[in-house]
């Protein structure tokens, strides 16, 4: 069972998951619910990829936690979306000098325990003002989740990136090395086709994609042959209306990214318009910086927290 339909049924105790999908059922007629993923954590209020913006994405309700990973020299899977450090640390004060030609300081040149002293500053104009916090490992956050579902009793899972296999060859395998055996759901993410079907795991994955042209249904049925469901920006949905429910025909569920309450679509005069829409279209969950928001834009068709 794919989509989130099968989503609820691997997170829901057997007594509870009659009445819950009787109920997302009855309440709308497209996914059975939405999920809800908190995309670099809570990361419209706190720094991206820090523990706090994590724990807050948590406690605003969202079903998954997403990290983007890279590796740092020392082959330590870390929390960042770029493979530099630049955007969004303070890297270049820090360890001035050890900039590549380019000027920017990769994470590839640079060990955990150097990445570890550096200050996270927030990279959008209006969101988090102060460089208060530290790039964390995936181990980090899968311990944070994991402990946060020990204390809390609900059943949130991780939702990693593996960002840039191809230059980075020994991401997988570290990656993978933290989260299998992992005691809470997992899915497994990336742009990169060729990496996330070669993958050598159990764990479910979601292909990314982000093309001009339509998806033609004999791409999306190659991707069912190793991922569970593709994450798509949310302007190809738009563009492309049949894309959705061709891509869960094939047994993909479709997961949208990414919302955000300070950049709304362009086609929306509000985030709730946005919601509403992809919601319609009958997308099974939704990529956000805004858990929150997003949680209360969907009302009733927002998934129940997992327990
Ligand atoms: O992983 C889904 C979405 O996050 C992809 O975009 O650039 O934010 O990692 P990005
Ligand atoms: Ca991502």
């Amino acid at each position: 069972m794919s989509g989130a339909l099968g989503s609820m049924k691997r997170r829901l105790k057997p007594a509870s998951m009659a009445g819950a999908l009787l109920f997302a059922l009855s309440a709308w007629p497209g996914s059975a619910c939405i999920e809800v993923i908190a995309h670099r954590g809570a990361s419209g209020y706190l720094s991206e990829h820090t523990l706090p913006a994590y724990a807050l994405g948590y406690g605003q309700g969202a079903h998954w936690i997403e990290p983007d990973v890279v590796l740092t020299a020392d082959g330590v899977p870390i929390a960042l979306h770029d493979t530099t450090l630049d955007r969004t640390t303070n890297v270049a004060e820090t360890f001035a000098g050890r900039a590549r030609e380019d000027g920017l300081h990769y994470a590839a040149d640079l060990t955990y325990a150097e990445i570890s002293q550096l200050r996270v500053v927030e990279a959008r104009p209006g969101r988090f003002p102060y460089a208060t916090f530290r790039v964390p490992r995936l181990a980090d956050v899968l311990e944070l989740v994991q402990g946060l579902n020990r204390t809390t009793g609900r059943r949130v899972g991780i939702y990693p990136e593996l960002k840039s296999p191809a230059t980075q060859p020994a991401l997988a395998a570290k990656a993978l090395r933290v989260l299998e055996g992992a005691d809470l759901p997992v899915y497994l993410q990336s742009f990169d086709a060729e990496a996330l079907a070669a993958l050598d795991t159990e764990l479910p994955r979601i292909q990314l994609v982000d093309a001009g042209d339509p998806i033609a249904d004999a791409a999306l049925d190659a991707m069912a042959e190793y991922a569970v469901g593709i994450g798509a920006f949310k302007d190809m949905l738009f563009r492309d209306p049949s894309l959705t429910a061709r891509a869960q025909a094939a047994g993909l569920a479709v997961h949208a990214y990414t919302l955000r309450a300070d950049q709304i679509g362009s086609a929306f005069d509000s985030l709730e318009a946005e919601v509403a829409a992809l919601a319609a279209l009958g997308v099974d969950a939704l990529f956000t910086d805004h858990p929150d928001k997003v949680i209360s834009a969907l009302g009733n068709k927002a998934c129940p927290i997992a327990m």
